[in-house]
C-alpha cells in the first residue's frame, strides 16, 4: 500500500489517530453522487448545525483556522498602523495573519499555571493603536473570556478567539464564539473535529458575517451553487477577497462528527485524569491547571518537564515507541518571528513553558494498555534522564 509511511506502526503508541469511520465515508460518498463538490448545500447545512451546536447566531466556514484569523482581521479592516495583542505561547498561526494584513503583533505573557494569555498583561499592552486581541484557548482550556470581553469593551477592541483547540470547551457558562466577536476553529487533521484541512468562524454580527462570506471567496457576489440555481444572473466582484472556502466534501465529513464530540471529550477527560494520577505518582513533573468554572475541551494533554530535561525525555519516549509532540516552543524564539517581532514585554512564563512542554497521546481510540504504556514510559523517562 502506498501510504507515505503513515500506516500506524505495530507496537507504537501513535501521538494521534483520527476517529473517522463509516458515517463519514457514507456522507462523502453522497456528495460524490451529486454535481457540487465545492461550496454548496452540505456547507450551508454544516454552518447551521455547527452554529446551533455552539449556541452562536452564525458560522462562516473557511479553508483553515489560519484563514479564519486572517479574514477576521480583514473583516474588521485591521491593517498597517494597527496593533493586535496576542500570546507568545501558541502555534505560529495565531500571529502570522497579523503580519499578513500589515498590522503589528504585540506579544504578551501568559498565566504561569495555565499557559493562557494573561488578561492583566493584555490590558497593560493596550495603546491608542490597539485594534484587537487574539486570545488562544491553549490545549482546550478556555482563556478568562469574561475578563477579556470586559477589557475589549472598555477599550473598544475586537475580541478574536483562536479556538483551534477548543470546539468543546466552556468557561463560566460561555462557549467559544459566545463572547468573542469572532471565534476561529480548525478542522486540521489532528483536531477533535476534522476533515483533514478546514476551518470556521463563529460570528455574532450579521453584517460582519456577510462580509466574511464575501472575503472567503474572491469578494464575489455569488458562488458556484448560487449561480447554478435558477436562471443565469451575472455575478459581481464587490470586495477584494481571498480563496478560502470549504467544500461540500469536507462539510459532509464534518457533519456526522458533531453528535459524537461530547462523548469523545468525556473519554479524553477520563484519559487525562489517568495521566494526572500518573504524573502525581511520578513526581518532579508539573502540568497546567484547569481553573474553576472550566469544562476543558481536552485537545492536548501536556506535561512540563523542568531542569532542561525536556528534550532528553522526548528522545527517550520516542525510542520507546510513544508518540509525543511539543505544543509549543514560545513563538518569539522561532527564527523568522525573532527577526520580525518588536518585543515590548518580557515573556518569562511563555519561555519557561516552551522549554518544558511535552504533549502525550490523547484521543478516544487509545486503549487501556496504551494508556498504561504511556504512563510507564514517562515514568521511566523521568528516572533515566535524572
Ligand atoms: C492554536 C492554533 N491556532 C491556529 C492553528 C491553525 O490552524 P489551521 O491549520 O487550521 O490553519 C492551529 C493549528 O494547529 C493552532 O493549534
Amino acid at each position: 500500500m502506498i501510504d507515505g509511511g503513515i500506516t500506524p506502526q505495530a507496537g507504537k503508541v501513535e501521538f494521534y489517530r483520527h476517529s473517522l469511520g463509516e458515517a463519514e465515508k457514507a456522507a462523502m460518498g453522497r456528495v460524490l453522487d451529486t454535481l457540487f463538490l465545492t461550496t454548496g448545500d452540505e456547507v450551508y447545512a454544516f454552518e447551521r448545525e455547527f452554529a446551533e451546536h455552539l449556541g452562536v447566531p452564525d458560522v462562516v466556514t473557511v479553508s483553515s483556522c489560519t484563514a479564519a484569523l486572517h479574514l477576521s482581521l480583514l473583516g474588521y479592516g485591521i491593517g498597517p498602523g494597527d496593533e493586535v495583542i496576542t500570546t507568545a505561547m501558541t502555534f505560529i498561526a495565531s500571529a502570522t495573519p497579523v503580519f499578513h494584513v500589515g498590522a503589528t503583533p504585540v506579544l504578551v505573557d501568559v498565566e504561569p499555571n495555565t499557559g493562557n494569555i494573561d488578561p492583566a498583561a493584555v490590558e497593560a499592552a493596550i495603546t491608542p493603536a490597539t485594534k484587537a486581541i487574539i486570545a488562544v484557548h491553549l490545549y482546550g482550556t478556555m482563556v478568562d473570556i469574561v475578563s477579556l470581553r470586559d477589557i475589549a469593551d472598555r477599550h473598544g477592541l475586537a475580541l478574536i478567539e483562536d479556538a483551534a483547540h477548543c470546539v468543546e470547551g466552556v468557561r463560566d457558562g460561555y462557549r467559544p464564539g459566545q463572547l468573542g466577536d469572532t471565534s476561529c476553529f480548525s478542522f486540521y487533521a489532528t483536531k477533535t473535529l476534522t476533515c483533514g484541512e478546514g476551518g470556521a468562524i463563529a460570528v455574532r454580527d450579521p453584517e460582519l458575517a456577510e462580509r466574511l462570506r464575501l472575503l472567503r471567496l474572491h469578494g464575489m457576489s455569488k458562488n458556484a451553487a448560487d449561480r447554478y440555481h435558477g436562471k443565469y444572473e451575472h455575478w459581481d466582484m464587490v470586495a477584494l477577497g481571498w480563496k478560502a472556502n470549504l467544500t461540500n466534501i469536507q462539510a459532509a465529513m464534518l457533519r456526522p462528527q458533531l453528535g459524537k464530540l461530547e462523548g469523545r471529550r468525556q473519554r479524553r477527560d477520563d484519559i487525562s485524569h489517568r495521566y494526572d494520577d500518573a504524573v502525581a505518582a511520578i513526581g518532579g513533573i508539573e502540568r497546567p491547571t484547569v481553573p474553576d468554572g472550566v469544562v476543558p475541551a481536552r485537545h492536548l494533554y501536556t506535561v512540563w518537564i523542568p531542569d532542561g530535561r525536556r528534550d532528553a525525555v522526548l528522545r527517550f519516549m520516542g525510542a520507546e515507541g510513544v508518540g509525543t509532540a511539543v505544543n509549543y516552543r514560545a513563538i518569539h524564539q522561532l527564527t523568522w518571528l525573532r527577526e520580525h517581532l518588536d518585543l515590548r514585554f518580557p515573556l518569562p512564563h511563555a519561555e519557561r513553558i516552551g522549554a518544558e512542554t511535552i504533549s502525550l497521546p490523547l484521543y478516544d481510540k487509545l486503549t487501556e494498555a496504551e494508556i498504561d504504556r504511556v504512563c510507564d514510559v514517562l515514568a521511566r523517562a523521568i528516572v533515566e534522564t535524572r
